[in-house]
């Protein structure tokens, strides 16, 4: 027997996406972005993103369907993203995905977004290993999970206490003059610079923080003293060192992320890390977390790029793991949990 062909609907922030799985092969992942229509605000609109999943959502299943050679009526099962996001963002997904299932006579199954980040790279490197523990650094969030079963078993160990890690990326890159996102700018402009040029602080890293914020980040003292750096030079009527200041902030940023992440691993006893969300992209936090690993016998496994940031396949590849573990499919009274943990 054939495994069921699963539809992901994503629609938790700026991406509208759509992907279909059959049992742990990808068959389409079709994502459109309003990524550019929130540019001119440095940050995603709510209202904006609603408006713009509407206007691509039907567009963004042709497209999806017609990437994997199938029709809708072959479709055996329907996944969404019922939280956590932006509350109007995703009620337009899950809107889709009941009309979906309930018009091709289908189950539906309600995912969490943090859990899909971390399933979809079954799609890449194969089953996910059991327990294993997971980095998710994207524009929205910033949290440490430990996973003994990814269907069923999800345990938060820490996350940002203010601003999530692209967020942080995004607000020093502005402050530099560089555009939104800017993630990939500080990546870029980065590498001409010296990450010890200036000494940032490491948010939630002094003795007291690790007793109570052991596995969290914070990240907007760090943003501050940027600004602070920044305007002090400014000030002197010198330059900014841009690509110095983008390597000491990326620094920072990194040298958290990958410490607490091999230091959730080593004191949970689990060697196996995976690396997601859309600050995965970034080639330093890559190029330390790889040698902090191999220093501490983790094996790491980051999905391809496509994979990573916010897309339709991830929620199919976790609505595909929960049938093939027998989960029951969700109820059409499914809600939209923008505040899902
Ligand atoms: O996962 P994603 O596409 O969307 C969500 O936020 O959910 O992540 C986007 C974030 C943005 O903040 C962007 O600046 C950041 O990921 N980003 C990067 C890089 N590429 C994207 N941050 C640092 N370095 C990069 N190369
Ligand atoms: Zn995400």
């Amino acid at each position: 027997m054939t495994d069921p062909l699963v539809l992901g609907v994503e629609s938790s922030c700026d991406e509208t996406g759509i992907g279909l799985v059959r049992g742990t092969t990808l068959l389409a992942n079709a994502v459109a972005s309003s990524v550019e229509q929130h540019a001119r605000f440095g940050g995603v609109v709510p209202e904006v993103a609603s408006r713009a999943h509407l206007e691509a959502m039907l567009p963004t299943i042709d497209r999806a369907c017609a990437e994997a050679g199938v029709s809708l009526d072959e479709v055996d099962a329907v996944a969404v993203t019922a939280g956590p996001g932006l509350a109007g963002a995703l009620l337009v997904g899950v809107g889709a995905a009941k009309a979906l299932a309930l018009g091709l006579g289908v189950p539906l199954y309600g995912v969490n977004h943090l859990g899909a980040h971390v399933a979809v790279d079954v799609l890449d490197h194969g089953p996910l290993p059991e327990p294993m523990m997971a980095l998710l650094v994207s524009g929205g969030h910033t949290n440490l999970l430990h996973v003994p079963d990814i269907t069923s078993d999800i345990r938060s160990l820490g996350a940002t206490i203010d601003d999530a890690a692209g967020e942080a990326f995004d607000k020093v890159a502005r402050v530099l003059g560089l555009p939104y996102p800017g993630g990939p700018h500080i990546d870029r402009v980065a590498r001409e610079g010296d990450p010890r040029a200036i000494r940032f602080p490491r948010g939630l890293t002094g003795p007291k923080d690790l007793v109570r914020h052991r596995y969290d980040f914070s990240f907007s003292g760090l943003k501050s003293s940027v600004v602070r750096w920044v305007q002090a030079q400014e000030r002197t009527g010198e330059p900014v060192p841009v690509a110095d200041v983008a390597a000491s902030f990326q620094e920072a940023v990194v040298d958290v992320l990958t410490r607490k992440a091999v230091m959730a691993c080593t004191e949970h006893d689990v060697m196996d890390l995976q690396l997601g969300g859309g600050v995965a992209a970034n080639g330093r936090l890559r190029e330390v977390l790889e040698e902090r690993c191999a220093e501490a016998g983790i094996r790491l496994r980051v999905p391809r790029r496509d994979l990573c940031t916010d897309n339709g396949a991830m929620v199919a590849a976790l609505g595909s793991l929960l049938i093939a573990k027998g989960h029951e499919p969700s109820s059409l009274d499914l809600p939209a949990d923008s505040s899902q943990p």
